[in-house]
């Protein structure tokens, strides 16, 4: 009975959040290896994103160092509809370090989007101002500063950039309470309640990677829902570790969305690879669960043989859900939901080639490590271009390119090793050790200096 209070006071939060569209980031909570109710991270309110340290509440007892983001583990959230300005002032408080924030997945000028060479120092600001004009969808935000981008991140510096339009918003998918986020990320936790970023050879190699998960910042986290459908933003915000997601039971659900927003219809999967970098959005329906039924988001074991001894492949838990009373009865599933225009091969007009490899300078792309100042190609606007990433490494590369979203044409040379995380608009491409894929590309945005890279953040 213990147990179902700390259920129903967990619901209260849950709405409270909602309601108020606030909550604060920083909560009491319970031991880690019992249940946490997951946060909802707040709306971002004003103009100001302030990066500076502090402290959170993310564990039981001690108190955990991060970079917060207006004071929280993972800033705010930010909601905006299609056609509005975006304006905010980027605030580095950082002590001793650089910082400028990129907008990942989104369309705008390249002044605007985070390039490290953006970066300020600490003390300094970066204002940022730009008009969305893109697809609703699930994008986000991080910092993108050179050589410390990863422990940045890691520490707390990302949060979520939500699009919406009227397309999206004319097709009664679950929204309010019933559309909400899930930040996913593994950490390497001390016994003070530290947070471990250390990079030695092996971890440059493959990674920060952790075995404490938390969604939302919420270790062990559990969220009360109801009897009806919800809607599920999921973005990894992992350094390095690539979730292949499922329910405990196997039971489908639908997928919505990938990157770079709305599929074309609604696509029943058990499970999909969430790489750093992606998002996905599903849509889980508990109406038929009986009460006090508990659901887990997990990821699943793949690919062991790739990777032995690391922790990427392995399963973890994530979250659960435990069911609570009746909710509205949703309406029925979409049959479709946005227009995605197929990219055609044939019009390609050429073909690019990437070769991932590593050598003693660290990772490369056609054997260059990164470089601030130099451009390495030149991409004429409104062509459409394939670009052929082969992973000759042992390691998963996730590729993410800057300033446009892509459709993923085959991989090894056919469509048919596609899955339905790799449909529809994308600015995330998965190579898996020793393969291939190849994407449609067209630049029809912005013109300026994009980003092309691997969301390894070690990498
Ligand atoms: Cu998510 Cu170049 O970034
Ligand atoms: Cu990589």
């Amino acid at each position: 009975m213990m147990k179902r209070r700390h259920f129903v006071k967990g619901a209260a939060l849950v709405s409270a959040a909602i309601v108020g569209g606030a909550v604060p980031g920083v909560r009491r909570l319970r031991a880690r290896s019992a249940a946490n109710t997951l946060r909802i991270p707040r709306l971002f309110e004003g103009t100001r994103l302030t990066a500076a340290p502090t402290t959170a509440q993310i564990f039981e007892g001690q108190a955990t160092d991060i970079y917060g983001l207006n004071g929280t583990y993972l800033g705010p959230t930010i909601e905006i509809d299609r056609g509005q300005e975006f304006v905010a002032t980027m605030e580095n408080r950082l002590p001793e370090q650089d910082l400028i924030l990129h907008w990942h997945g989104l369309l705008v000028p390249s002044a605007m989007d985070g390039h490290p060479h953006q970066a300020v120092g600490p003390g300094l600001d970066y204002e940022y101002r730009f008009t969305v004009d893109q697809r609703a969808g699930t994008y986000w935000y991080h910092p993108h500063t050179d050589l410390i981008t990863g422990p940045q991140v890691y520490r707390g510096l990302a949060g979520l950039y939500i699009i919406h339009d009227e397309e999206e918003r004319g097709l009664g998918l679950p929204t309010g309470a019933y559309d909400l986020p899930l930040i996913v990320q593994d950490k390497q936790v001390s016994e003070g309640n530290q947070l471990i970023y250390e990079l030695n050879r092996q971890e440059i190699m493959r990674g920060v990677q952790g075995d404490t998960m938390l969604v939302n910042g919420t270790p062990d986290a559990e969220l009360l829902v109801e009897k009806t459908r919800y809607r599920f933003r999921l973005l990894n915000a992992a350094n390095a570790r690539v979730f292949l997601i499922a329910l405990d039971t196997g039971r489908p659900f639908h997928l919505i969305a990938n990157e770079g927003g709305l599929l074309p219809a609604p696509v029943e999967v058990e499970e999909f690879y969430l790489p750093p970098g992606g998002r996905a959005e599903i849509l889980v329906d508990f109406s038929d669960d009986d009460t006090d039924a508990r659901l887990s988001l997990l990821s699943r074991e793949y690919f062991e043989e790739f990777f032995p001894g690391t922790r990427q492949g392995k399963p973890a838990e994530l979250m659960n859900f435990i069911v609570g009373g009746p909710g509205p009865v949703p309406p029925a599933l979409p049959q479709s939901l946005a227009s995605v225009e197929p990219l055609r091969e044939e019009d390609a007009v050429r073909t690019r080639r990437f070769r991932l490899n590593h050598s003693s300078q660290g990772h490369t792309i056609n054997d260059l490590s990164f470089e601030l100042d130099r451009i390495d190609f030149t991409v004429p606007m409104n062509e459409l271009e394939i670009w052929e990433f082969f992973n000759s490494t042992q390691n998963i590369h996730p590729m993410h390119v800057h300033g446009v979203q892509f459709q993923i044409l085959d991989r090894n040379g056919s469509a048919d090793n596609l899955r339905p995380e790799e449909s529809g608009w994308k600015d995330m491409a998965l190579l898996f050790p020793t393969s291939t894929v190849r994407v449609l590309v067209r630049f029809t945005a912005h013109p300026g200096m994009f980003m092309l890279h691997c969301h390894n953040l070690e990498h």
